[in-house]
């Protein structure tokens, strides 16, 4: 039942992760950061808006669960793709960067992202966080890693300056929604990840 696309989604075209291969990975990554930060009396999570406002909740409890270290969570909100999805070819695009967390120097931060595509919206974060903010160590979690397939040379260049230290699972180059991202702001609330049919969102299609 939890695990069925909604019926006649005509732009939904498969399930790719269901719930309960999210929640097992979301315990073995906190197992992970539970061992790392052992010695850790505060670890900040920094979640990245909107998407990854579910996966924060669950991985937060995860942590604790396993034996992690008293967290303290904050919010920033990024925003690359707007009302649109990725098209082919592209080369740079603006992250827009609001609410700054204030409290972070000094602290031990794990930035927490749904989903890391071409890089812009890490490498904006990472200059504005770790560069800027005066952290004392900071790592990255990603939820999703898209294998890209035909990513131009910018975005290559991009990609490898970000290596994530944890990641969920490696997807392809889909666009794909649900577990808190979106398509055009839906689809969040689906318990499981979906692939998403592109062309009913790219230029052309229904919107
Ligand atoms: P990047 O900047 O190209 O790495 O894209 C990362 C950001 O774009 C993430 O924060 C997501 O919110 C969004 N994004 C990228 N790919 C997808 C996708 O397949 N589905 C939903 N959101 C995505
Ligand atoms: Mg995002």
């Amino acid at each position: 039942m939890h695990d069925q696309l909604p019926q006649h989604d005509p732009a939904l075209e498969r399930i790719l992760l269901s719930a309960d291969r999210i929640a097992t990975r979301i315990d073995e990554l906190a197992a992970q950061v539970a061992a790392d930060y052992a010695d850790c009396t505060c670890l900040h999570l920094i979640g990245v808006l909107k998407g990854a406002f579910v996966f924060m909740a669950d991985l937060g409890r995860a942590i604790r669960r396993a034996g992690g270290p008293p967290l303290v969570y904050d919010f920033v909100k990024a925003s690359t793709y707007g009302e649109s999805i990725k098209k082919q070819g592209e080369t740079h695009r603006k992250t827009q960067i609001e609410g700054l967390p204030r409290s972070i120097r000094n602290a031990d931060v794990i930035l927490v992202e749904d989903i890391l595509d071409q890089g812009f919206t890490l490498a904006g974060l990472r200059d504005a966080i770790v560069r800027d903010g005066g952290v004392r160590s900071a790592r990255v979690c990603v939820l999703l890693d898209k294998q890209l397939e035909v990513p131009t040379e910018e975005v290559t260049a991009i990609r490898r300056t970000i290596r994530p230290d944890y990641v969920g699972f490696t997807v392809p180059d889909r666009w794909v929604a649900g577990y808190g991202l979106d398509v055009n702001e839906s689809y969040r609330e689906l318990p499981y990840v979906a692939v998403v049919r592109e062309h009913h969102f790219n230029s052309g299609g229904p919107q």
